[in-house]
């Protein structure tokens, strides 16, 4: 079975408690989420591989480490997922970004595919998923699923907030994913929709709603 890893520094954790108040607006949600995301990819790399280097300070020459040449992709689903595609960029510059295009049905609540667009190495590369809401977890299973039929093989997923239920059939589905979240909440409420969440985090993202 997978890990679950609760990421509650106190700067995420502050941090979250004005992603979810509804009197944040869209550009702040958009500034908090980067945030978060930048402050939650510190610990999803935690254990990255690393490498002796040698090189010259001022004052002499020192032994030093650097990361180990692994080639890391970030894959937002869309369109949550791009809220948190900065900030991880701003740590991990080199990351190339795939993307896939997954929305809920709001009848049924299953996931429907439609885009997909990823690095052509990503059998390579460590992957990170990354969506804001993991709530029934069919949108995160099914992104990784996709993923995973066109090569992808090490795998994490990030999200902000999720409920036990998306945590369950995640791991359910894919036990050699590890989760990373900010926060697990208490349920999800009839429409799908995680209690007490931060809403829809697209509509908040962008302003559509
Ligand atoms: C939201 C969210 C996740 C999904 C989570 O996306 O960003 O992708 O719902 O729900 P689940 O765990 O029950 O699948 P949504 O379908 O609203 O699409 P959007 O990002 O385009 O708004
Ligand atoms: N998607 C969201 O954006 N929010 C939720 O609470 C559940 C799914």
């Amino acid at each position: 079975m997978s890990t679950v890893h609760v990421i509650d520094h106190p700067l995420i954790q502050h941090k979250l408690t004005f992603l979810r108040d509804a009197d944040t607006g869209p550009k702040e949600f958009r500034e908090l989420a980067e945030e978060i995301s930048l402050l939650m990819a510190y610990e999803v790399t935690r254990d990255l591989p690393l490498t002796d280097v040698e090189v010259n300070t001022p004052v002499g020459r020192a032994r030093c480490k650097v990361i180990a040449g692994k080639k890391i992709g970030v894959v937002p689903v869309l369109r949550a997922g791009l809220g948190m595609v900065g900030g991880i960029l701003s740590l991990i510059p080199a990351a190339k970004v795939g993307h896939i295009g997954v929305y809920r049905d709001p009848e049924t609540l299953m996931p429907v595919e439609y885009y997909c667009k990823l690095p052509p190495d990503i059998a390579e590369r460590d992957l990170i998923v990354v969506d804001p809401m993991l709530a029934t977890g069919g949108s995160a299973s099914a992104s990784i699923r996709f993923i995973k039929e066109r090569g992808g093989q090490a795998i994490k997923l990030m999200c902000i907030v999720a409920a036990p239920e998306g945590i369950k059939t995640v791991q359910e589905a894919h036990p050699d994913v590890d989760i990373y979240v900010a926060a697990i909440d208490e349920r999800l409420n009839s429409h799908g929709y995680i209690v007490p969440g931060l809403g829809d985090a697209g509509d908040r993202l962008f302003g559509t709603r």
